[in-house]
């Protein structure tokens, strides 16, 4: 077989492409047929005078979608989308299309989703599963080089890992079951027997909210480390996350840059060190004069822009009457874009006011909320790394600070540009009466711990780990302001099918 990504290596030859029509336009001559093969794109040119009758016709039958296979002469070609063409000899049909219902007009989001099995085969969308695909290679990369074990934890569960409110609850045999919130856990006890390993699975969340960082079913690939510390713990998470960065940079630009994606700060996470700062140190950025100042330059540059790109619409829309054809498309794309952007303005301009009463009021003690991380990253082009959270608002196997008792050796990962939480970690309880004390805290059945509880009765070591989130990193490379496009078919609140 002979694929379009391997187009270079045929230049004069004649091959055989086998795809899909992706799009396709003709005049009484010409044919223009853009083959889709789920490797790239190619122009397929078919000339009325070059080739058969029966040729002609087939083309000229062909709907979006449409299965077949294309013969002819490969050229080099500049212009055209891929950088080679094809000049058409002779065409096989497969299956001549229904009428596609994803047409390259615009779609709701929610048309989209109830498309999504169709909607993979668009650009933006293969472009992103290709970048999601190569950060599961990189993720498998960075820790079988370093000689980490990867585990399979189970799915079903007879216990909470991550606090008992988002639980999925299912029947197993005559007993109750959960669907795994993390497997670290059992990953806790397989770093016993191995010393580093790593879980790659799917995990889920009766998350009730709907955001755009949250999905019901999600992959989370989980490190545990015997004889980390926490500071250990955050050196590999950097690591880790430089790793799958660059990895991305290198190997993905075609995707990301189908994806429009703005790559200076991807290239920032991978050439700087993230700051580190403690939950003391961020509560009280968060509540400076600074901040506030911020939030409010924040408004008066939002609103600029606002007047502006009003300004230019009314411009454009006086041009539009006496504009040739191809000057009015262009003008109906830019005023398209025009309302989109506002819309967000408008929607930021809503927000800000609450993001500011939320800052300069944030409570000691409380966890961060979107808004609050995205307040904090304002001022960052890399990831920062957040640590020593008050043990409060943390899951009960963190181990205590010495220093504080109050806070818990945790540390979380914030992505730059908005993308907020993607890695959330800690060094791990490691002595048995401590953690029991702290189960009975959390008003967790102690009886459901027992083999957890083991690990800690016999070689008990320091140990930490951590969980990063598949989805929030493929929104945050891609540039993806919602995870709903980050996973092949998403399950959260209110969509379970396709
Ligand atoms: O911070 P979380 O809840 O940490 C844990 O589950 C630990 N057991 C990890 C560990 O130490 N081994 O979740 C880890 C990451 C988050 O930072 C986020 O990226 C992702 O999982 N995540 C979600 N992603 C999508 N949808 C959701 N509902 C998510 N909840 C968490
Ligand atoms: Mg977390």
């Amino acid at each position: 077989m002979i694929y379009i990504k391997n187009l270079a290596d045929h230049v004069d030859q004649d091959v055989t492409l086998k795809g899909w029509v992706y799009n396709y336009r003709s005049s009484k001559n010409l044919y223009f047929l853009e083959l889709r093969d789920g490797t790239g794109i190619c122009q397929c040119v078919v000339s009325k005078s070059d080739v058969p009758d029966e040729v002609w016709e087939a083309a000229e039958s062909l709907r979006q979608e449409s299965s077949l296979e294309v013969t002819g002469n490969i050229v080099e070609d500049e212009r055209s989308i891929g950088g080679y063409e094809m000049h058409v000899s002779d065409i096989k049909i497969h299956q001549v299309a229904e009428d596609y219902p994803i047409t390259p007009k615009e779609h709701g989001v929610d048309f989209l989703m109830e498309n999504r099995h169709l909607w993979l085969r668009s650009q933006r969308q293969w472009a992103a599963m290709r970048v999601r695909n190569e950060i599961i290679y990189a993720i498998h990369t960075f820790f079988q080089e370093r000689d980490f074990v990867q585990m399979d934890a189970p799915i079903f569960t007879g216990n909470a890992a991550e606090g008992t409110t988002t639980l999925f609850e299912t029947e197993y045999f005559d007993e109750k079951a959960y669907l795994t919130q993390s497997g670290q856990l059992y990953g806790e006890a397989m770093a016993m027997a191995h010393g580093l390993i790593y879980t790659f699975g799917p995990t889920f969340r009766a998350e009730k909210s709907k955001t755009r960082r949250h999905l019901t079913e999600f992959w989370m690939i989980e490190p545990e480390m015997a004889y980390y510390d926490l500071e250990m713990d955050m050196d590999l998470a950097e690591d880790f996350i430089q790793a799958i960065v660059k990895q991305v940079l290198d190997r993905r630009s075609k995707e990301l840059e189908i994806l429009e994606r703005d790559t200076e700060k991807l290239k920032a996470t991978v050439e700087n060190d993230f700051p580190r700062i403690s939950y003391n140190e961020a509560v009280e950025t968060l509540k400076s004069d600074e901040t506030a100042e911020l939030l409010d330059q924040m408004v008066e540059d939002r609103q600029e822009e606002r007047s502006e790109l009003m300004k230019e619409r009314e411009e454009i829309e006086k041009e539009r009457g006496s504009a040739k054809k191809w000057r009015k498309a262009q003008i109906d794309e830019r005023i398209r874009e025009i309302a989109a952007r506002i819309e967000q303005i408008e929607e930021d301009l809503r927000n800000i006011p609450g993001w500011k009463e939320s800052a300069l009021n944030f409570e000691w003690g409380t966890d961060f909320g979107g808004s609050d991380e995205t307040i904090l990253m304002m001022q960052y082009d890399t990831p920062i790394i957040v640590h020593r959270y008050p043990a409060e608002v943390k899951a009960f196997y963190m181990k205590r600070d010495p220093e504080d008792e109050k806070l818990a050796l945790a540390c979380d990962v914030l992505a730059p540009e908005g993308y907020g939480e993607i890695i959330g970690g800690s060094e791990r309880e490691d002595d048995l009466g401590t953690l029991k004390k702290r189960i009975h805290e959390h008003d967790l059945p102690e009886d459901l711990f027992d083999w957890y509880l083991d690990l800690r009765k016999y070689g008990s070591v320091p140990h930490s780990g951590f969980g990063l989130g598949l989805e929030r990193t493929v929104a945050w490379l891609c540039g993806l302001d919602h995870v709903r496009e980050t996973i092949p078919f998403p399950r959260m609140l209110g969509r379970l099918r396709p």
